[in-house]
């Protein structure tokens, strides 16, 4: 069976301070990984001050189910599914979840995309945004 990748895109809606909202990411990301590990999902997560942009890999099922759970998430809304599909690899393989910019050094580029987008499902929009996490993750010391 092959793998899917997920690629959604979503409003953030933390509140606080620069480092309160630090922190509830950093929370995300600890939960991600932890249950990501367990179902062999990898993927990547950007932020800034308005969006979150994830991409999921792995089995179908296990997509899906976390993706239901982090659709109930109130830390972030609208979100929306720019793609889902089998891929031939993954892209991010070594990470049970990469992440790849926040509002602190990226928002001009990531809002720029936000903008274009306007929340609208479209796949070479998907694929956009996709190039841009798979960019930044190539680019980040991680
Ligand atoms: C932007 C965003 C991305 C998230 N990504 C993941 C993820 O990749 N995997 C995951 O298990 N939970 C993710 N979550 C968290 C889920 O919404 C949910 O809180 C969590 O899976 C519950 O796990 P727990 O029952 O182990 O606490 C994300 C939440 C947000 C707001």
């Amino acid at each position: 069976m092959s793998d899917y990748r997920l690629v959604y895109y979503s409003a953030n809606r933390l509140s606080g301070s620069d480092a309160e909202v630090l922190q509830q990411i950093e929370q995300i990301l600890d939960t991600s990984r932890r249950n990501n590990n367990l179902v062999d999902v990898t993927g990547a997560l950007m932020f800034t001050k308005n969006y979150f942009g994830q991409v999921l890999e792995g089995p179908r099922a296990a997509i899906e189910v976390t993706f239901e759970r982090i659709q109930q998430d109130t830390r972030h809304g609208d979100v929306a599914l720019l793609e889902f599909s089998p891929i031939a690899a993954r892209s991010f393989d070594s990470w049970s979840m990469a992440f790849v910019g926040s509002a602190y050094n990226d928002s001009a580029s990531f809002d720029k995309i936000g903008r274009m987008t306007g929340f609208d499902p479209s796949k070479q929009r998907a694929e956009e945004l996709f190039e841009k996490l798979r960019d930044l993750v190539q680019n980040a010391k991680l």
